[in-house]
């Protein structure tokens, strides 16, 4: 949950310290900081609140030294204060830490009782002291952490330096993400470590992964890795992408508005990876693990966005396929006792790749005998890593702490799925299988004329922006984007928004109904078009404030009930859910600006949840 960053440079490297966590704010950003060991001595610079705040003291205060480790933090044990912020310390070291030690609580009390004493409420802080107790009982820094390490239980990752050595650095990992970077050319001899490859991107393009359980000890000279056992072991070095990226927010005022603009060419991009265009047909670029003609069932699992890119999904994959799917919350799903099918198959759906209950589900669902295929983001995550089989989305990297282009390629890549195993279980035959792709590769276009309903959106948004509650409805797979869209708007605005099948409406949330409530109902063209229409007549007639996302026929058609439309394309899709997801989007994005909020990094956020 938070992001760690750590270098052995041959320079000062309290600049590039804090470069590497501007990549990694995503993960967290209750509070910052980093350490480095300047003249032989531990020198170390914390602020609570966003990486900003610790800019701005560096500025004033300046740090020198040649290794040091950086982090932002997503508080879990511990208000974020400056007190709690990261690197933590003892006599002898620092060090900074992404996950929960589990049971610091006990390796508290026995260290209190060999005369440690504690300073913060975290439970980071119980590593310092149990490496320091090892270094005080004689041992050296790399011995001191291989004893600690099978003292401490919980998933996590950390970095740590050492007083009176700028030649040593020390990684661990224990079900967190850890990445070792190698300074190549003119950087050779220097070393990083990372939470991800995109922090080490403006550093080096040669990274390895960290295994379960692994350490790793960097001099300028080596990178020496041992594993859960202590023995010495090989890690594959990799070549990464990722400084191809540019992190950058272009010509928008925010990331997300940056992300949401992209999704015309990225979900393009993402549906020509799947499809063979001039045939027609879906084309996976990989074989699926499972014999598709076969399976009974198939399980979607995810959280948040990516759980409602899965209950879309259900729709496609049953209407296209033919195939029952159960879509699950991850964080119910790896306690659940669900009963699955030995060799059958689970899909997993993620933007990051590392959320922890997702991840956990993943590996619950191989225990169970599952085949495992993730839809993820990030290519050299955990999950892909772990998965029988990668669907990737391209999406390019997601800064935005809402997700957006990150869901639309999610549904890209899922209908081209679910195209796909319609054809392999004679589901659809191929003159439907081409019609199907058509409508895909029309939808980048809807998507970019959807766009086009920004200012309507603006206008919109400044009414919003002054409610206390929005309800949204839909029907079909405009219900989970109804979902998602009272999501969006709760995270980046504050507003209280609820998603609602909108046949649903009479059996309860209809009570709510008044004029100072705006009913937000999202109306493609679809065979349920008529049903959601009786819907919005039940809103109007109680006189309820009707907020159309619809076409122009049903616009004019609705001129009189509704108090605002947000007129969209005239499309007879089955995927048109993904172009309507545009204007949901923008909606809470411009509610959000138009209130003064922090669209990019809402309040209690992270980009990626790697606690459960
Ligand atoms: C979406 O706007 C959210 N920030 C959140 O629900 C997110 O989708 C969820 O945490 C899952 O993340 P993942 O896709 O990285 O697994």
């Amino acid at each position: 949950m938070c992001g760690i960053v750590g270098i052995l440079g041959r320079g000062p490297v309290a600049g590039e310290i804090l470069e590497a966590l501007k990549r990694l704010e995503y993960r967290g950003y209750d509070s910052a900081g980093l350490a480095t060991i300047e003249d032989g001595r531990l020198a170390r610079r914390r602020a609570s609140g966003k990486l900003r705040a610790l800019e701005a003291l560096v500025a004033k205060e300046p740090i020198g030294g040649s290794v040091g480790i950086g982090h932002t933090r997503w508080a879990t044990h511990g208000r974020p204060t400056e007190n709690n912020a990261h690197p933590h310390v003892s006599a002898k070291l620092a060090v900074v830490h992404n996950g929960i030690i589990e049971n610091f609580r006990e390796l508290r009390d026995e260290l209190k009782g060999k005369g440690h004493v504690f300073s913060t409420d975290t439970d980071t802080e119980v590593i310092a002291h149990l490496v320091t107790e090892a270094m005080n009982a004689g041992k050296d820094p790399v011995d001191a952490v291989a004893s600690s390490l099978p003292r401490l239980k919980g998933a996590f990752a950390f970095a740590m330096i050492f007083e009176g050595r700028e030649d040593l650095l020390i990684g661990a990992s224990q079900g967190a993400p850890l990445a070792v970077g190698f300074g190549e050319g003119d950087r050779a001899g220097e070393m990083f470590l990372g939470s991800d490859a995109l922090a080490l991107a403006p550093f080096t393009e040669t990274i390895a992964y960290l295994e379960d359980g692994d350490f790793v000890v960097l001099t300028h000279e080596t990178a020496s890795f041992r594993d859960v056992s202590g023995r010495p072991v090989e890690r594959r070095k990799i070549k990464t992408l990722a400084s191809a990226y540019l992190i950058d927010k272009g010509n928008h005022r925010h990331f997300m508005a940056k992300e949401i603009h992209e999704q015309p060419e990225v979900v393009g991009r993402t549906l020509a990876y799947y499809l063979d265009m001039s045939s027609g047909r879906a084309a996976l670029p990989f074989d699926l693990p499972v014999d598709a003609s076969k399976l009974s069932r198939l399980t979607i699992c995810g959280c948040g966005t990516a759980y409602f890119a899965g209950l879309t999904a259900k729709y496609w994959f049953e209407r296209f396929a033919r195939l029952p799917v159960d879509v699950a919350i991850a964080s119910e799903f790896r306690y659940g006792d669900t009963p699955l099918e030995a060799g059958g198959l689970t899909l997993l759906v993620s933007q990051s790749g590392e959320t922890a209950d997702t991840l956990a589900s993943l590996r619950s669902a191989k225990a169970r005998g599952q085949k495992v295929m993730s839809v993820v983001n990030v290519a050299s995550s955990t999950m892909a890593r772990e998965s029988d089989v990668i669907a990737p989305t391209l999406a390019g990297p997601e800064i935005g702490v809402a997700s957006t282009k990150a869901f639309t390629c999610q549904l890209a890549v899922l209908a081209c799925l679910a195209l796909a195993l319609g054809r392999a279980r004679n589901a659809i035959d191929a003159e439907t299988e081409a019609r199907l792709v058509a409508e895909l590769m029309a939808v980048p276009g809807l998507m970019a004329t959807a766009l086009k309903c920004e200012s309507a959106v603006e206008g919109l948004a400044r009414e919003l922006g002054r409610v206390r509650d929005v309800l949204y409805l839909g029907r079909g797979t405009a219900y989970p984007l109804a979902l998602e869209g009272a999501l969006k708007m709760k995270e980046i605005s504050y507003i209280h928004a609820e998603g609602y099948a909108a046949g649903e409406l009479k059996h309860g949330p209809i009570a709510l109904i008044d004029s100072e409530m705006p009913v937000i109902v999202i109306a493609p063209r679809d065979k349920v078009l008529e049903k959601t229409i009786s819907n919005m007549q039940e809103v109007a007639a109680r006189g309820g404030r009707l907020i159309l996302i619809g076409d122009a026929a049903l616009a004019s058609e609705l001129a009189e009930e509704a108090e605002t439309a947000i007129v969209m394309e005239d499309m007879a899709s089955d995927f048109a859910v993904m172009a309507y997801a545009v204007p949901i989007q923008l909606i809470a994005y411009h509610t959000a600006v138009a209130m003064g909020k922090d669209a990019d990094q809402p309040r209690n956020l992270a980009k990626s949840v790697t606690v459960e």
